[in-house]
């Protein structure tokens, strides 16, 4: 069997590698697959994009060869940061909230202006990846991943990526972004939906 993960990000690459390695299958990325493709998520929900992702990639690869395809799993994620505050923004438009072009210390920086007048458990927010698979013959997998915090007062931590600096986690007393990559990855939305993927996989006679 193939794995091919619908990303161009090599971040998730080397985590999806490192969790799927057990599966008796190959792992590649849509590049490595010879398949780059920018898939419309014009979904609801986290869950209803990572379907769409997932279901065309296989259509595509399966058009393009059709025995491939019946060895070939397609998984796809997508992900977001939910802050209760803000009725559930930035959701399913995390990545392009407030504007694709705007860096996220401007980002984050606005989150806390919006919160200024948020206290305690007011400030509730999580982190959410919903992670599909496209199997041969139409059947799909999907689940999902939640990392649950608090919307910090001020940005910290250099590692990470996008909302993490102001993602406070009360149990640690720190940002995700002040977290090693094996730490995040040990409780993150992704590490979960992506360890309860595997486990369905796990079942499947690959
Ligand atoms: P995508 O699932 O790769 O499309 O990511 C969606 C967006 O959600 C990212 O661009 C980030 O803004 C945000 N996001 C998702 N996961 C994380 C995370 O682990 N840390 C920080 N931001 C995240």
């Amino acid at each position: 069997m193939r794995i091919v993960f619908a990303t161009g990000n090599k971040d998730k690459m080397r985590e999806v590698r490192r969790i799927l390695g057990g599966l008796n299958a190959e792992i590649l990325s849509m590049k490595e697959a010879g398949a780059e493709f920018d898939v419309d998520e014009n979904g609801s929900s986290f869950s209803e994009n990572a379907r769409i992702k997932a279901d065309v990639v296989y259509a595509l690869l399966e058009e393009k060869d059709p025995d491939l395809a019946g060895k070939t799993i397609v998984l796809a994620d997508d992900s977001g940061l939910e802050v209760d505050y803000l009725g559930g923004e930035p959701g399913i438009y995390s990545a392009r909230y407030l504007g694709r072009d705007t860096s996220y210390e401007e980002k984050n920086r606005i989150i806390i202006e919006r919160l200024s007048d948020a206290k305690g458990k007011e400030r509730s927010a999580r982190f959410v990846c919903a992670i599909a698979a496209a199997l041969p013959g139409g059947r799909g997998l999907d689940t999902l991943g939640k990392m649950e915090g608090q919307i910090a007062f001020e940005q910290a931590g250099e590692n990470g990526f996008g909302y993490d600096p102001i993602f406070f986690l009360p149990e640690y007393g720190k940002t995700s972004a002040e977290l090693t990559e094996d730490e995040k990855n040990a409780i993150s939305h992704r590490g979960k939906a992506l360890r309860a993927m595997e486990e369905l996989l796990r079942k499947e006679d690959l």
